[in-house]
């Protein structure tokens, strides 16, 4: 037995030394301390000694394990350093790292939070409603006939319950007059959809802010004072802006609202930039009938609406040629907006 294990220790030895690598020296070490490995049957081995043998031979057997073990640990850590350092060795720590780039908001949210920030300090909330509209909120409501245009199945993308994609946000108008009473100041901003051919200046689903202020007393001069303090804000003190008479079914009088600035190109044209016009009384009966009750009362309220494409807007501002930029979703263009 003593002979046996000084073998087993020398052959072991001798093995471990001889392992090239991680995996050979793994398989040296199952080997020799595995299940069936030779040290682990050696100390089976133990329980056929003699009781005069065992305290001697057990020493020995001690001692066998004791420089295996080591034996294995010296190799290992010799074969790992030496592992590690063909793997550094393949590493070029002369190559420049790889820049995280840090993302930016999109042009259209940019200038929707501009927009809506200056509203709210004249006091408008924002609101919302849903992109599939009903008729009746998106046209009926909104005095629009049943035989006007932009209800026309070509405008107007009709789903097959009857519903529709909402073709302007002036259906959020409806949705907030139903739901509250006057006073009401409200700005809602969202998609509008509308089949247009796409062209440069034309996307199906495009970006509309819709604004309305319902209150005793009212006036024209509170919608103009609004608009001109809007688009100050926005393009600059020297903006102009000029009312242009107008039909929307749901306002009377109605107005486009063209704008002259320098931050829109020299200031020497007048470029059209939103619809508006005071509440059609019209309308006011249709909201009355719906919630059943006078809260709208034609005769004590009036209120004013306004509407217009952030797009459009967007592009005269930074200089963007295609609207479809803004869909396109390349990085070249986009990353010009990070700030
Ligand atoms: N909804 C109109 C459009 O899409 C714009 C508008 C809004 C006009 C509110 C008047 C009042 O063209």
């Amino acid at each position: 037995m003593r002979e046996e294990l000084v073998a087993l220790r020398e052959q072991a030895l001798r093995d471990i030394a001889g392992a090239a690598d991680l995996t050979s020296l793994e398989l040296a070490r199952v080997a020799i301390t595995g299940r069936s490995g030779g040290l682990t049957r050696a100390g089976e081995q133990m329980r056929h000694l003699s009781k005069e043998e065992r305290p001697e031979i057990g020493k020995l057997l001690h001692e066998v394990r004791t420089a295996i073990a080591s034996a294995l640990e010296a190799r290992g850590s010799v074969l790992s350093a030496a592992a590690e350092e063909v793997e550094l060795s393949q590493i070029d720590p002369t190559l420049p790292g790889v820049a995280r780039t840090v993302g930016s908001l999109h042009p259209l949210q940019h200038l929707q939070r501009r927009a809506v920030e200056i509203f709210r300090r004249m006091g408008f909330a924002l609101s919302e409603g849903p992109d599939i509209e009903t008729e009746w909120h998106c046209f009926d409501a909104l005095n629009t006939p049943p035989d006007h245009p932009a209800r026309n199945e070509q405008d107007t993308f009709y789903l097959p319950d009857g519903r529709l994609l909402r073709t302007h946000t002036s259906s959020v108008q409806i949705r907030a007059m139903e739901k509250e009473a006057p006073p009401l100041r409200i700005i809602a901003p969202g998609a509008a959809y509308r089949r247009d051919e796409v062209d440069a200046t034309h996307l199906a689903q495009f970006t509309q802010m819709e604004g309305l202020y319902v209150d005793q007393g009212v006036t024209l001069g509170d919608l103009k004072g609004t608009l001109e303090f809007f688009f100050r804000e926005l393009f600059g003190p020297d903006t102009k802006v000029r009312f242009r008479p107008h039909f929307f079914p749901f306002t009377e009088p109605s107005y486009e609202i063209d704008v002259r600035a320098v931050a829109l190109g020299g200031g020497e044209r007048w470029l059209e930039l939103a619809g508006c016009g005071m509440v059609d009384p019209a309308v006011f009966a249709q909201i009355n009938d719906r919630r059943g009750d006078q809260a709208f009362d034609p005769d004590k309220v009036t209120g004013f609406a306004f509407g217009f494409g952030l797009e459009r807007l967007a592009m005269i501002l930074y200089g963007v040629p295609d609207i479809r930029m803004f869909v396109e979703n390349d990085q070249r263009f986009l990353g010009q907006f990070a700030s």
